[in-house]
């Protein structure tokens, strides 16, 4: 997607590097994920080269998926049938509103800051860099084409944006903690409610909205945030790391608490991903990281994500008391992740630790100063089935492996299917 952000490409070299500076800058403005969002920019793809996928977010496990439009998934060959198809079952009840960072962005960070996305990105579905910081799909991909709906576009993409079915308002990058990152979460949530305003200041003009008004309740607002906030304070000793986790959790009930007073009801909240088993994280240990456990992973990251998913997941049961009328599903991610680590074999992935998309071959084939980008990488073949795609995001393939296991429910809190939430009791009969 952003091979702007590689300096590297062919040629241009030096457009993108202004381009990239000016990512991270906007990354950083709000600093405190800077270095994590650099580390991220990093693997911005490369130029023209076809660079690597480097996205706002470095801190995001998955890639910051920009929902592709439709025009988008149109052009791509893949897309084409996924397109119609999606245009003849397209559920007109469907709508939803995404939140979070590059595991969800699906084009908004490139968008906004006129990154320059390349090859190999996207390769593995839309054929064409989208935005997304993946190969391919990134979860909340998978989530709309279950809900029978096409992928959700960027609230910052200005061309061949479709917001019929719901927004996405991630953005690589972002952060839960207002001000690390310039749409960190309460941003991103403003933006909705300026969204919904919008709707209805149109529908009583008697003009035409992408949304109505009345149907805002019945959407569903996914969420998933949270890891760059993490990634960012783990150069910190362990009990410092503990102490700084509960206002990232905070940040979140605050939004989720927001949006339900501006009339959502249906959540489905992500938990963070397995970040010690990111080769991103794995290639570049520091002193204090701790060991590494049986599967590889780095223990002080994976506890981290643990302990913060423990506290998010009570935050959401506390929501769910309060917060009338509502459905809030927790869903484990790293309960996910790490078992498509630890089991990976069970999963057709050889290695579930080497990075498609980077330099330097194994164990990780991760460098940290070029990512995945330059002329010169080591890209894996096609074929080959691996977790992550550029050190941080996942590929298209594990990103569908991770979402057909969070909508089964089967790794949620309460347990409940995705479809279930979006469509209960007689939703089947569309
Ligand atoms: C829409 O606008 C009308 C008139 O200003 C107002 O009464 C109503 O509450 C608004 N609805 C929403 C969802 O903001
Ligand atoms: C690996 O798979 C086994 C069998 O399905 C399961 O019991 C175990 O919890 C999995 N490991 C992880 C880390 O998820």
């Amino acid at each position: 997607m952003a091979s702007a952000l590689n300096g590297a490409g062919n040629g241009g070299g030096g457009l993108m590097k202004v381009s990239l500076l000016r990512f991270q800058y906007y990354c950083v403005l709000g600093a405190v994920a800077g270095a994590v969002i650099f580390a991220t920019l990093r693997y911005m793809p490369a130029a023209a080269g076809g660079g690597g996928a480097g996205a706002l977010s470095t801190t995001s496990a998955v890639g910051t998926a920009a929902a592709p439009s439709v025009s988008e998934h149109r052009k791509s060959k893949g897309m084409v049938v996924a397109a119609k198809e999606a245009t003849k079952v397209k559920d007109p009840e469907v709508l939803v509103f995404n939140f979070g960072d590059s595991n969800s962005d699906t084009g908004g960070a490139v968008a906004i800051m006129g990154i320059p996305i390349a090859s190999p990105e996207g390769r593995a579905f839309f054929h064409h860099p989208t935005g997304r910081l993946s190969d391919g799909r990134v979860v909340l991909d998978f989530i709309c084409e279950t809900l029978n709906t096409h992928h959700l576009s960027p609230y910052m993409k200005p061309l061949g944006s479709d917001y019929s079915n719901g927004v996405n308002f991630a953005i690589a990058g972002a952060t839960a903690t207002p001000g690390d990152t310039p749409f960190s979460l309460d941003v991103q949530v403003d933006q909705f409610v300026f969204f919904r305003d919008r709707c209805n200041d149109s529908i009583i003009r008697e003009e035409s909205a992408p949304v109505d008004p009345k149907d805002f309740h019945k959407a569903l607002f996914t969420m998933d945030i949270g890891q760059n906030d993490i990634t960012s304070i783990m150069y910190l000793p362990y009990d410092q790391v503990l102490a700084k986790l509960p206002h990232f959790v905070a940040e979140i009930r605050r939004a989720i608490r927001t949006l339900h007073k501006n009339g959502a009801r249906k959540f489905w909240i992500h938990g963070t991903g397995a970040l010690g088993c990111l080769p991103a994280k794995l290639a570049i240990p520091k002193d204090n990281d701790g060991g590494l456990d049986e599967h590889g992973c780095i223990i002080k990251y994976n506890d981290a994500a643990k302990k913060f998913n423990e506290l998010l997941s009570e935050a959401c049961d506390d929501l769910r008391l309060q917060l009338k009328k509502s459905a809030i599903i927790f869903v484990d991610m790293f309960a996910i992740k790490y078992d498509l680590v630890a089991n990976h074999t069970k999963y057709g992935i050889e290695k579930p630790l080497m990075t498609c998309c980077g330099h330097g071959g194994p164990p990780y084939n991760y460098d940290p100063k070029k990512s995945c980008m330059g002329v010169d990488k080591d890209t894996c073949k096609p074929d080959e089935k691996l977790i992550s795609w550029d050190g941080v995001h996942f590929t298209d393939a594990a990103n569908s492996l991770v979402a057909s296991m969070a909508i089964t429910g089967e790794y949620s809190i309460p347990r409940m299917r995705l479809t279930s939430l979006v469509k209960p009791a007689k939703s089947n009969d569309s």
